[in-house]
């Protein structure tokens, strides 16, 4: 089973992600997950990305491509995977399909959250994670049980996006809307897209996650 999450910044990808992860064995392959951590080794990638990232722009179509291409050649890719913030171009859905077609991976369903654009900046200048296992909270939505302590590993080490503020979220959304929501119709033409309301709660959303990927 291949997933593509799509939605707006804050739409819950990661979210949704991360649980399918827990709950089904699945590979998180989160390109925004990727960048950061190159630009926290400070490599070429990551010295080119780290100034892009932090205006809210997209990183060149050559890095991300080529980034995703040698995630997707590990073996734990091949136990299925969830794309998270990939494609987000025309040119990116173009070379995932070569790049599949080139590994023989196939893709089943293009999960697209719709949300309302208004909760955006709130969810994502709320959000935090634990800096030791990257488990996800919010300032209103999702507090650890304890407060200071992560549910799931313990830790008192908690962390921000430098990119999580509203001036950054905006331009974020920006270029979801002119440049990733126009690749949509790449994959309805195939009947492989389904759309799920991202403004319901977590565990909501999850429930139409699997209800459509139990099919
Ligand atoms: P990336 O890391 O992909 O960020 P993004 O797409 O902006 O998405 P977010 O991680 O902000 O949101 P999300 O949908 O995962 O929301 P989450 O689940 O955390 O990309 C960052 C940057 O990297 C880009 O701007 C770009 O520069 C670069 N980049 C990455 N990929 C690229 C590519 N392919 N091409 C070019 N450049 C690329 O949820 C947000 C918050 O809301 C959380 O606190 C969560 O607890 C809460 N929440 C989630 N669901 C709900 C719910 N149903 N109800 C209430 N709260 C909720």
């Amino acid at each position: 089973m291949n997933l593509i999450l799509l939605g707006p910044p804050g739409a819950g990808k990661g979210t949704q992600a991360s649980r399918l992860v827990k709950e089904r064995g699945m590979v998180q392959l989160s390109t925004g997950d990727m960048l950061r951590a190159a630009v926290s080794a400070g490599t070429p990638v990551g010295l080119a990305a780290k100034a892009v990232m932090e205006s809210g722009g997209l990183v060149s179509d050559e890095i991300v491509n080529g980034i995703l291409s040698e995630r997707l050649d590990h073996p734990d890719a091949r136990a299925g995977f969830i794309l998270d913030g990939y494609p987000r171009t025309d040119v990116q859905a173009d070379a995932l399909d070569a790049m599949l077609s080139a590994k023989g991976l196939t893709l089943d369903h293009v999960i697209e959250l719709v949300v309302d654009e208004d909760v955006l900046v709130d969810r994502v200048t709320g959000r935090f994670t634990c800096a030791k296992c990257g488990e996800g909270y919010h300032d209103r939505y999702k507090l650890p049980a304890v407060d200071g302590v992560c549910d799931a590993c313990g830790s008192g080490d908690f962390k921000r996006r430098s990119d999580d503020n509203e001036g950054t979220v905006r331009q974020r959304m920006a270029e979801y809307r002119a440049k990733t929501a126009p690749i949509i119709p790449h994959y309805s033409a195939r009947g492989i897209v389904a759309r799920v309301d991202g403004m319901a709660s977590m565990d909501d959303v999850a429930a139409s996650i699997d209800a459509i990927v139990d099919v």
